[in-house]
């Protein structure tokens, strides 16, 4: 069964499954797992000027033989070098990727931006331009919406966030901005509240959904593919990496598993909502403001 995609703002869809090339591969060179992951089945890859392996992302898409034109590419923008345009780092990017335009590109994070509006006007040429297709944000709070929105052409598609059950209730009042002008959160850390939070509050639901699925499956579930179809049931795409080609198996075989009951995902936001744990904050000063 095909990953589903989710619909945008702008009237393109973005694949629901991301294979990421930082956290794991930040710095690295990822052209086999970039490579293994298209030939496993993922379709959507999630790339950014900040992990400082660009091109070893795009060597790894034209090694995949997967044409360009059946894959999804994100990247995001970082910190304008003095005397250069977003336009100029853009262009920069594209030729690491090999490509000619990339699906999406993000702000990464608002506080590398001193005028952060102007630099939206930037990102809304580059998509009249074409080197995008959709725009928009990575990290942002509320706050930062309101200083790009008023006067904006461009409504972002996509705030990219750290979203799982443990910050599910710090992010209301993110997500209820979105849901106001269609903006689609995706998810990166999605399986924090098991890879670095294990044994907590929601342990005991995410079991309780893994067995009944296994049941109604005939597949075993593990915790984390509950995970992500908590994140499926409410249309939210989940950006993930691994490692290990078990694993690429594991993430894609989610898109044979039935949804999450209306009952099974209350209990794991109400779980979730008893703990906070923001885990990609803490290393980076950059987005030290979100704890
Ligand atoms: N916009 C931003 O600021 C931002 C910030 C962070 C990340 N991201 C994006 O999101 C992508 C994914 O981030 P993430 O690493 O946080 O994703 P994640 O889906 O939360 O975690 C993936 C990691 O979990 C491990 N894992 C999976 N299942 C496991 C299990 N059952 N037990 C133990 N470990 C397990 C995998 O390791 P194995 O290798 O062992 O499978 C992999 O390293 C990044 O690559 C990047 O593209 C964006």
């Amino acid at each position: 069964m095909a990953t589903p995609s989710i619909q945008l703002n702008d009237g393109t869809s973005i694949p629901w499954l991301a294979f990421g090339s930082g956290t794991a591969l930040y710095s690295k060179d990822a052209t086999k797992q970039i490579t293994d992951a298209i030939k496993a089945g993922f379709r959507h890859i999630d790339a950014a000027q900040a992990y400082s392996n660009e091109e070893t992302v795009g060597d790894g898409i034209v090694q995949s033989g997967v044409p360009r034109s059946e894959l999804y590419i994100t990247t995001k923008l970082g910190k304008v070098p003095d005397g250069k345009t977003v336009k100029d780092t853009l262009q920069e990017s594209l030729k690491k990727l090999q490509t000619d335009y990339v699906d999406l590109f993000l702000i990464h994070t608002p506080v590398q931006h001193a005028d952060l509006k102007s630099t939206w006007k930037e990102l809304e040429e580059l998509k009249a331009e074409g080197l995008t297709r959709s725009i928009g944000v990575s990290n942002f709070l509320p706050k930062h919406f309101n200083i790009i929105l008023e006067g904006a052409t461009v409504v972002p598609a996509v705030n990219q966030i750290e979203y799982h059950p443990y910050v599910f209730k710090a992010s209301q009042p993110q997500i209820d901005l979105h849901k106001q002008h269609k903006i689609v959160a995706t998810s990166y850390g999605g399986l924090t509240p098991i890879t670095r939070f294990p044994g907590g509050p929601i342990d005991p639901a995410l079991d309780r959904a893994a067995k009944r699925l296994a049941e109604a499956s005939g597949k075993s579930v593990t915790q984390g593919q509950v995970l992500q179809l908590w994140l499926r049931k409410k249309d939210i795409p989940c950006i993930t990496v691994t490692s290990k080609a078990e694993r690429l198996r594991e993430y894609l075989s989610v898109a044979e598993l039935p949804d999450l009951t209306e009952e099974e995902e209350r209990e794991i936001d109400e779980s979730g909502s008893t703990a906070h744990h923001r885990v990609f904050v803490r290393a980076s000063p950059v987005t030290s403001y979100l704890i």
